[in-house]
């Protein structure tokens, strides 16, 4: 049946073996880094920035209720680019009204901390060069744009789907029981980066899908620590079956084996 072909990772040269090991390395040290950027990112926009949250999710996407466009950038992604001190002039500024007289006091803290990044040489991010270009972000925050949300799913469709070719690819040559478990890690990850995806653009329109990414990322990060922690363990640790052993780490093919012949 479709067992044919199926090599357990005992039976791959040890080079092999050190090229899957070094590749799940590295891409499981990159997943860390992924969620820490994700924590990074979002984790302040609620005003809590210990840890993140369903509300945090809903303003990435939907926008929020109460803070402005800059505000929200402020305590989102750009909450690391200046001294909390600063923030809070700049909080205090656009709470008072975003006044004229006030900008006196906000504009050298963006000379010195934004306009490295925010002067036009990116065209994808806010102007911050004048005052009336500033004003035009203390304005409700309706959540990532459609622009925005269109730039980060080709990256990530594509990036993504790169990763769990590989770490699938790699995780194929591991010995599971029952096969449609194995089947189902593979696929997940495949399937929640669409629905991960999906309801980036649902959220905007729905608070409520926020849960719909979470659910998302929470399957994939666990089909990948599946995949990970399995095939390292089987790749150096594991003793197959025995009757799977005795074929060199292949299935038997042939009748006239003893061993009954399990899909792979
Ligand atoms: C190191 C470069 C860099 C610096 C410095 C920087 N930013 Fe940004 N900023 C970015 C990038 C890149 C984006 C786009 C992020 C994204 O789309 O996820 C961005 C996005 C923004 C946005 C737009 C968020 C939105 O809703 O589209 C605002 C507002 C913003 N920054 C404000 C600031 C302010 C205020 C400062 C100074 C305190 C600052 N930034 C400093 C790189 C920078």
């Amino acid at each position: 049946m479709s067992n044919r072909g199926f090599l357990h990772f005992s039976a791959l040269p040890m080079s092999t073996r050190m090229v899957y090991t070094m590749t799940l390395l590295v891409l499981g040290t990159g997943y860390l880094f992924a969620m820490l950027q994700v924590f990074f990112s979002h984790a302040g926009l609620d005003g809590n920035p210990k840890n993140i949250s369903a509300e945090d999710i809903r303003i990435a996407y939907h926008g929020s209720e109460t803070d402005t466009k800059l505000v929200s950038a402020l305590k989102g992604p750009m909450a690391g680019m200046l001294p909390e001190s600063e923030r809070a002039t700049i909080f205090k500024w656009v709470d008072t009204g975003a006044t004229e007289e006030g900008f006196a006091q906000v504009k050298p803290i963006i000379e010195e901390r934004c306009i490295a990044c925010h002067d036009g040489s990116n065209p994808h991010i806010p102007l911050l060069t004048s005052q009336e270009e500033v004003k035009k972000l203390v304005t409700k925050d309706t959540g990532a744009t459609i622009p925005t949300l269109v730039r980060v799913s080709h990256i990530h469709l594509f990036g993504i789907t790169f990763i769990f070719f590989i770490v699938s690819s790699i995780f194929t040559h591991a010995y599971m029981r029952p096969l449609w478990m194995k089947c189902v890690i593979i696929i997940t990850p495949f399937l929640t980066i669409l629905t991960d995806i999906f309801s980036w653009y649902l959220t905007k329109w729905i608070p409520g899908f926020a849960w719909f990414i979470i659910g998302s990322g929470a399957l994939m990060g666990i089909s990948f620590a599946v995949q990970w922690i399995v095939s390292m363990w089987q790749m150096w640790f594991y003793t197959l079956p025995a009757e799977i052993e005795e074929c060199g780490g292949t299935l038997p093919i042939l009748g006239g084996n003893k061993a009954s012949t399990p899909d792979n």
